[in-house]
């Protein structure tokens, strides 16, 4: 197994001025070209782990660290967040609030300046940028005027113009309807089976983390309570309700069939295979 491009050490965290821990004894390893879904109800450290990985902490949020985050081989923290941006992209859940230039182009070429990338190279990366994130030409284009699943594909585009190694979206799809869900989350797939990028994805859809995953890690209280693939997470659907966290809806059905001893194979966790359970149950049962 290659280096994991990013490392917690027992980190434990807590914002300045409170008293609880937004992270407490986080260790975890995410290999490169993982896609990890992150799970937990409202406060449990999702969003703060977040920003240990791109370096807003402990440089712009302070409070007290203890442990290390190793990103990419460097400690992060001895890092300005800009040099981090390099490195690592993140995205948040109002696509609308990240932007704020006259045109596409020109949000994408923000990052890039700040960077003090040379014109000539923006005049190539910007086009092809957008076009990574399915918004060819629209360079000239009001950012205003684009539907939430463009605007969100277009604030990933500007952290993409880094080039970064790692894509972390923080509820990237809470304000989108169903078909900006489905673009983000498509293109999301797409760097990452296509361009190996390490995809972060903190998420409440289930369903679609069930399909798209590697791994999916369970947070509670600041601390890491599951870690494993889809399959080994959303199988366990009484570990979860005690978590107070939903499950796909296959998995919920096949778990009550199985309660009643009607369904003895595994848990399916997305349609096709909860299809495919149905039909062998109804076969058997003719
Ligand atoms: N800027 C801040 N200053 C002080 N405390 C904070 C700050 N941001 C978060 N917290 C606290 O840290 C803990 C973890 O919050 P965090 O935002 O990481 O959770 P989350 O899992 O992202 O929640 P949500 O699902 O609501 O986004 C909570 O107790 C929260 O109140
Ligand atoms: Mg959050």
């Amino acid at each position: 197994m290659s280096d994991p491009i990013i490392r917690f050490d027992n980190v434990t965290f807590g914002y300045s001025g409170t008293e609880v821990h937004a992270l407490e004894s986080i260790s975890l390893e995410i290999q490169p070209g993982e896609y990890v879904a992150i799970l937990g109800l409202n406060g449990a450290g999702k969003t703060t782990l977040g920003l240990c990985v791109n370096g807003v902490i402990p440089i712009m949020l302070g409070g007290n660290l203890e442990g290390t985050v190793t990103v990419d081989g460097l400690n992060v923290g001895d890092y300005p967040v800009r040099e981090m941006a390099k490195i690592v992209g993140m995205v948040f859940d109002n696509p609308e609030f990240q932007m704020s230039q006259m045109s596409a182009g020109e949000e994408v070429a923000l990052g890039l300046e700040n960077a003090g990338i040379p014109y000539e190279e923006m005049k190539r990366i910007i086009p092809e940028t957008l076009a990574l994130v399915g918004l060819a030409g629209f360079e000239e284009r009001s950012p205003l005027g684009l539907s939430g699943g463009q605007q969100q594909r277009l604030a990933i585009a500007a952290v993409l113009a880094m080039n970064p190694k790692i894509l972390i979206m923080d509820e990237p799809t809470s304000n989108l309807d169903p078909i900006g869900k489905q673009e983000v989350f498509d293109m999301a797939a797409k760097l990452n089976r296509e361009n190996g990028m390490t995809v972060l994805v903190i998420e409440h859809e289930v369903e679609v983390m069930a399909k798209y995953a590697d791994r999916v890690i369970v947070m509670d209280g600041g601390r890491i309570v599951m870690n494993g693939t889809p399959q080994e997470i959303f199988g366990q659907v009484d570990a979860l309700a005690e978590l107070k966290l939903r499950v796909p809806e296959s998995a919920e059905v096949a778990s009550i069939l199985k309660s009643r001893g009607m369904w003895n194979g595994p848990i399916p966790i997305t349609t096709e295979p909860a299809i495919a359970a149905v039909n062998e149950l109804l076969g058997a049962k003719s």
